[in-house]
């Protein structure tokens, strides 16, 4: 990782789960993190924490849904940080009701928004401040789900549609990818699809964060947000020459 030391990450969804886990990281490893999300008090809470490591956190309030944050954010790293070298897309929500049958508009609404379009624009943004500034060694990770490469084996479409946003991730990453390709850049683009990870994920979805831990409590092994911070060093740590597309990781007892 030395060769990141020094330089800038953004993370969204930095204040809870897996956003959480991978900016710590990053901040250990001697990385500007800027984490963005809603709650800005839990990233200012962390980033007291993380006061004593080689990097530091910046901690940013953005609602991924606004283009006008996200675009004043970007303002901000630029003028601040020099321009991002790193972009985790980590932020992401279900929302019920999910099923395309009888789902809400709303809830399709904000799913896209945030797991899709929010994603699309962290990346052009990131790809030009990396361009900017000859980051030839640029990289995105994009955190889509084991619910982009299949459709989750449970009745009522409970997350059908956001599946749906997670399969629409996968096929940017790879758009990603050949664009960047085109653009003669060294810029990387990976992803990581976890299967059942221990967050507040499915407490919001569930709107009883009580239920989403007696879920993960039911389970026989469950990934933990580290597991997921850890391949995303896995990821930047890998020479410029190589390019890891995708990670595919499920606890182990975990069947579909
Ligand atoms: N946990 C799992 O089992 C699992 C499995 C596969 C994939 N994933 C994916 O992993 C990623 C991280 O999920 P997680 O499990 O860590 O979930 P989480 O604990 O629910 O955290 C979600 C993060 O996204 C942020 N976020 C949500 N809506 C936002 C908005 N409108 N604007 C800004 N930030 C927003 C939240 O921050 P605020 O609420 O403070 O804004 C929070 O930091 C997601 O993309 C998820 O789809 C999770």
């Amino acid at each position: 990782m030395d060769r990141w030391r020094g330089r800038v990450a953004l993370v969204t969804g930095a204040s809870v789960g897996i956003g959480a886990s991978v900016v710590e990281k990053l901040v250990e490893h001697g990385m500007t993190v800027v984490g963005c999300a809603r709650n800005v008090a839990k990233i200012e809470a962390n980033a007291e924490k993380l006061k004593k490591c080689a990097g530091k956190l910046v901690p940013v309030k953005c609602d991924l849904r606004r283009e006008e944050e996200i675009l004043a954010m970007f303002e901000l790293i630029k003028k601040e940080y020099g321009g991002v070298d790193v972009c985790i897309n980590n932020a992401g929500c279900a929302v019920s009701p999910d099923s395309i049958l009888s789902g809400s508009t709303d809830s399709w609404r904000t799913q896209l928004e945030v797991n899709v379009l929010a994603l699309c624009i962290c990346s052009r943004e990131s790809v030009k401040q990396m361009r900017e500034k000859n980051a030839d060694d640029g990289q995105i990770v994009n955190l889509s789900s084991m619910s982009g490469h299949r459709i989750p084996p449970f009745k009522g479409g409970t997350t059908h549609f956001y599946s749906s946003t997670k399969f629409a991730v996968n096929a940017i990453t790879e758009a990603t990818r050949r664009e960047l390709r085109e653009l003669k850049t060294h810029i990387r683009v990976a992803m990581i699809c976890p299967g059942l990870v221990r967050t507040e994920f499915q407490g919001r979805l569930l709107g009883d964060m009580a239920k989403g831990e007696e879920l993960y409590a039911s389970q026989e092994q469950i990934l933990e947000a580290d597991d997921i911070a850890s391949l995303v060093v896995t990821i930047l740590q890998t020479p410029p020459h190589v390019q890891i597309h995708d990670i595919l990781v499920r606890p182990t007892a975990q069947v579909y």
